[in-house]
């Protein structure tokens, strides 16, 4: 019987809050729905199962505190078929035949916690506080693991291009199923970050996600890396060390620079390929694994096939989906975009407050090649925001070899060299590039081109027609 029930016992509330109170005897759910509506809770009482259940499929509940003992279903079925319909839902039993088995039951079906009748007022109030604080942390808890993995999400994979929303669009498709990707691309396009956001947004993002360098690794030990040995097998092998492969059982394992891989690996990683089993080094025990395998590399695969460096079988193994990540160059779109993200991100890390970039530096920066792609344009950034600490980037700010202007035909420095320079030619010479470079990017499309130089048609027709371009763009 609930006892000492006062109208003086209220209990610091932390925020309004709906719950749901399941007893079939009257005065107990009036005396509670009283209690609790005094601290502060919105209550709804039930006398049975069967109602609640249906509440709550109608309502948002925050909490259920039901009676263990009910006539047409017990509490720990109530508690079962809530959390089926609403798995965040925290239950309190109360229960006046508690033992401990009835207990564990309980908590097995989801109940936060019990309480024995007859109990006061504070005990009840305590507990039900202490649940939804549990109840807040664990919610809080989720978004700090969901912001985690956003870190790997698309909204990481910074760009606008066709070249990099090609690629998001079949991560989105690939994610989520087991098949072995093979992710290619210059070096520092961002092969490894599309490896994680594949792991990070599958079934398996739970579990580890073990990278392993292919080319890293010196060839002899390289099997023990992913394989792991027995202790004994070889001298120094002291103890047995489990290797990549097992680590990363029912995650994804990702094998960077496969490309570089040793004859002799290529053939035990054609058999885990096929069969998912491997023995460690100098052990006789076959061990069977759930891996999912991303590959990567940065040399030309078929090539390496053609001239007998990389095996065929292996080949066509790994290049089951093949994730073609484009050079920063062929997305010049991403240029500016990922300058500003860096900035921003540089900034922050380092508490310094570069406030962007003139126009000139921004030209610089598209018109540069990025031989090392993302990886030289973030480093790029990060040194410019260490030693330049504030202000505005200019073209002097930049290393000289992005200072230079690329042309087809060949490179004009933008500062004067010691011969000199014919100034109508560099700059004819200039404006013919932009305006190839504005046609090509518009596909032929007069109208668009004109926009992005921001000249009208007629102004853009009549250079093309003075200075013979078109027959160029036709070629
Ligand atoms: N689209 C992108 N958006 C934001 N950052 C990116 C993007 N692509 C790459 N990066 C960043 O650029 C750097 C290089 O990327 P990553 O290491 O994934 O390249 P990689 O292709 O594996 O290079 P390597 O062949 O040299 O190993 C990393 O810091 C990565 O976070
Ligand atoms: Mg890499």
């Amino acid at each position: 019987m609930l006892t000492c029930v006062s109208k003086f016992c209220i209990l610091n509330v932390m925020k309004s809050c709906q719950i749901l109170l399941i007893d079939d005897e009257d005065d107990i759910r009036e005396t509670l729905t009283t209690l609790l509506n005094m601290n502060g809770y919105t209550v709804t009482a039930l006398p049975d199962g069967p109602s609640a259940i249906e509440e709550v499929k109608k309502e948002k509940y925050q909490m259920v505190i039901t009676d263990l003992m009910l006539p047409e279903m017990n509490g720990i079925d109530i508690i079962k078929n809530i959390k089926e319909v609403d798995p965040d839902i925290q239950c309190i039993v109360i229960t006046g035949y508690a033992t401990v088995s009835t207990a564990v039951e309980a908590m097995k079906a989801g109940a936060f916690d019990y309480l024995m009748k007859p109990f006061n007022s504070s005990e009840i109030m305590m507990l039900i506080k202490r649940a939804l604080e549990f109840q807040e942390l664990h919610a809080e808890n989720q978004q700090l693991k969901k912001n985690l993995e956003s870190k790997y999400r698309f909204e990481n994979l910074i760009g606008n291009s066709e070249g990099i929303k090609k690629v998001c669009s079949l991560i989105e498709k690939v994610a989520e199923t087991d098949s072995t990707i093979l992710i290619l691309g210059e070096s520092g396009t961002g092969k490894e970050l599309v490896a994680r956001t594949i792991h990070y947004n599958s079934h398996r993002k739970n579990r580890p996600l073990i990278p392993i360098n292919c080319g890293a690794i010196p060839e002899s030990l390289l099997e023990s890396e992913l394989f792991g040995h027995e202790k004994g097998a070889f001298t120094g092998a002291s103890s047995t060390r489990i290797g990549r492969f097992e680590l990363a059982d029912s995650g994804s394992i990702f094998l960077d620079e496969i490309g570089e891989m040793s004859p002799a690996l290529q053939v035990k990683l054609l058999r885990i390929l096929q069969q998912r089993e491997f023995e460690r080094v100098g052990g006789t025990k076959t061990i069977k694994v759930d891996v999912r395998i991303i590959a990567a590399t940065n040399i030309d695969l078929e090539k390496a096939v053609q001239i007998g460096k990389f095996r065929e079988d292996l080949y066509y193994r790994i290049n089951v989906i093949p994730i073609v990540i484009p050079p920063l160059r062929e997305r010049i779109e991403d240029i500016l975009l990922l300058a500003e993200y860096f900035l921003e991100y540089f900034n922050r890390t380092k508490k310094k407050s570069i406030k962007g970039f003139s126009q000139e530096a921004m030209n610089l920066l598209i018109n540069y090649r990025w031989p090392g792609n993302i990886r030289e344009l973030e480093n790029l950034i990060e040194r410019l925001v260490i030693l330049k600490g504030d202000g505005i980037v200019y073209p002097e700010d930049l290393p000289d070899k992005v200072r230079i202007i690329r042309f087809e035909e060949g490179i004009i420095p933008l500062t004067i060299p010691d011969g000199g320079i014919n100034l109508k030619d560099v700059v004819e010479e200039f404006e013919n590039n932009l305006i190839v470079q504005a046609l090509q990017k518009a596909q032929g499309v007069k109208n668009r081109a004109a926009q992005l130089l921001s000249l009208n048609r007629t102004t853009l027709v009549e250079k093309l027609k003075k200075k013979k371009l078109d027959y160029h763009i036709n070629a």
